[in-house]
């Protein structure tokens, strides 16, 4: 279930006079079972890359290779609904769209959506807010009386209620408390867990670090590296300052501690190495 991106191009309004060139010359592998992290600044065509895995754009020229499914600009829209039923997206702050007088309708709707019966789609839904660690006690209650961070995960239920097996998450975490974005990184090492791959766009690198397997560095519409974490947060600062890209937290503290003459061996990803390294009981130094 690997998807590979093959010389894509895209522009939003294509054959127009008003197009607008947006991703450049794409190719990269998402590799199956593991969560990739898409990361880069406002702009720089995350959401819009995103947005090809499941035929919501589709790419101007190039080709989208997902599992065994070959998506180009000629596809058709009837083509894509299998496609869609594999492909589950959550958008940025999908608790935008809870509509439904109770928490369990609202999941069971898309389920319904994809041909499930009732009673499937019930199943389906019971078990997906389960796997997003909704309590049972909220079910029947309006998913308006929730806090945010709940609302955003009877979101994201609705999309796991169909059991994709790529599921792709645009910023989850944004505007959630630290408590919510815990749970939300949690739901990410479930997913893995289960076999999914998992796409997950995010601006904070400690996100990244903490649940990812490998990143894809967008900039200008362009993939600007592509790798593990590891490899991509020991690249040189002044790369970072081009494509600007925030460093962890660990990692911005050591270039602090380089700046005022502390030498160390490498650049650490998580404080707990950090720590380690400056108690110099650090095994690589
Ligand atoms: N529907 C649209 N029509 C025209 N331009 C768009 C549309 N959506 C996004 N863009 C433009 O495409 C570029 C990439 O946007 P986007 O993919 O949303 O980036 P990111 O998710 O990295 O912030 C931006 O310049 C944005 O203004
Ligand atoms: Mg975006």
């Amino acid at each position: 279930m690997a998807i590979n991106f093959e010389q894509v191009n895209f522009s939003y309004g294509a054959g127009t006079t008003l197009a607008q060139p947006i991703l450049h010359d794409i190719n990269v592998t998402i590799p199956d079972g593991q969560v990739t992290a898409i990361v880069g600044q406002t702009g720089s065509g995350k959401s819009t890359l995103i947005q090809h895995l499941n035929g919501l754009l589709k790419p101007t020229s190039g080709r989208i290779i997902i599992d065994d499914f070959i998506l180009t600009n000629g596809i058709k829209e009837k083509q894509l609904t299998g496609l869609r039923a594999r492909v589950g997206m959550v958008f940025q702050f999908p608790e935008n769209q809870l509509f439904a007088n109770t928490v369990l309708d609202d999941v069971m709707y898309a389920p319904i959506n994809f041909g499930y019966s009732k009673r499937e789609a019930q199943i389906a839904a019971k078990e997906a807010l389960k796997r997003v660690h909704v309590s049972e006690k909220l079910w029947h209650k309006s998913p308006f009386e929730l806090s945010g961070g709940q609302m955003r995960r009877v979101a994201m239920a609705g999309t796991l209620a169909s059991n994709p097996d790529i599921v792709v998450l645009d910023e989850p975490a944004a505007g959630l408390d630290p408590k919510g974005q815990n749970e939300l990184l949690n739901i990410v090492r479930d997913l893995k867990s289960a076999g999914k791959l998992v796409v997950l766009i995010s601006h904070q690198m400690d996100h990244v670090i903490a649940v990812a397997d490998h990143m894809i560095v967008m900039n200008n519409g362009r993939v600007a590296a592509e790798g593990t974490p590891t490899e991509i947060f020991n690249r040189d600062l002044s790369w970072f300052k081009e494509v600007a890209l925030d460093l962890p937290k660990a990692g911005q503290f050591a270039e602090k501690l380089r700046q005022k003459g502390r030498s160390l061996s490498r650049r650490p990803l998580l404080l707990t190495e950090l720590a380690k390294m400056l108690n110099g009981d650090d095994q690589h130094e």
